[in-house]
């Protein structure tokens, strides 16, 4: 199987997990999008659903799908994500297309938080992946000094302004035995919006596609 084909495989998985009637949280990257693109088929049977980024708004809204603002909803039963890297605890590094904070946001709103991936999403430890920090465009040298001395090698991602027009810087070389307490810690600096550590809310469910099927995994 192709790696697209693993990922429409996890996409199509998820779409058990909403209910009819209701509203959906849906994450953005080429993993949620297979998602969007089924849940167009059941347009019909929900009530509609909240982006995480401008890009899945836009594709939702392509396929007919009402969209609802966050805060209009009190709660989400379900937000439905792709992941960069994800761990055994179901912690996970995010926003390698550039939308953590507003994936963040949606997703501290959900019940559950289904997180779909291809195997080769799963690590032992995180920190292979590059750790998108979302920061304040003034902030970016002190963040970037800061996050050096915390051990990694901040990059920033050129050319590149997120939805909430703030620049990404890119930390590289971090090896993150302890993910909750580095979110902690990186979210304590000064000029930073959002790093893309979810740990503290990690997944709840994970839908991993291999080529001998979905696995699923629940978080303890
Ligand atoms: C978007 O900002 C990210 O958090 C994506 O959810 C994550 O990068 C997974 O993307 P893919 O499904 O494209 O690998």
């Amino acid at each position: 199987m192709t790696q697209d084909e693993l990922k429409r495989a996890a996409a199509e998985a998820a779409l058990e997990f909403v209910g009819d009637g209701s509203i959906v949280g849906v994450g953005t990257g080429s993993t949620a999008n297979f998602f969007i693109d089924g849940l167009a088929r059941m347009k019909d049977r929900i009530r509609g659903a909240v982006a995480s980024s401008e890009a899945s708004a836009h594709r939702l809204a392509a396929h007919g799908i009402a969209l609802f603002d966050l805060n209009d909803v009190t709660t989400l039963p379900v937000y439905v994500d792709g992941a960069d890297e994800i761990d055994a605890s179901l912690a996970m590094i995010k926003g390698g297309g550039g939308a953590l904070t507003r994936e963040k946001i949606v997703a501290a709103v959900a019940e559950r938080f289904v997180c779909i991936c291809d195997a080769s999403k799963q690590v032992e430890a995180l920190g292979r992946f590059p750790l998108p920090v979302e920061v304040i465009p003034m902030a970016r040298a002190q963040v970037t000094r800061a996050l050096a001395a915390l051990g990694g090698r901040p990059l920033l991602r050129e050319g590149f302004i997120t939805d909430n027009g703030n620049i990404i810087i890119d930390v590289h070389g971090l090896q993150i035995a302890r993910p909750v307490e580095f979110e902690s810690t990186l979210n304590q600096l000064v000029g930073v919006v959002t790093n893309g550590l979810f740990a503290r809310r990690g997944a709840n469910t994970l839908l991993l596609a291999t080529p001998d099927g979905v696995r699923r995994i629940d978080a303890d």
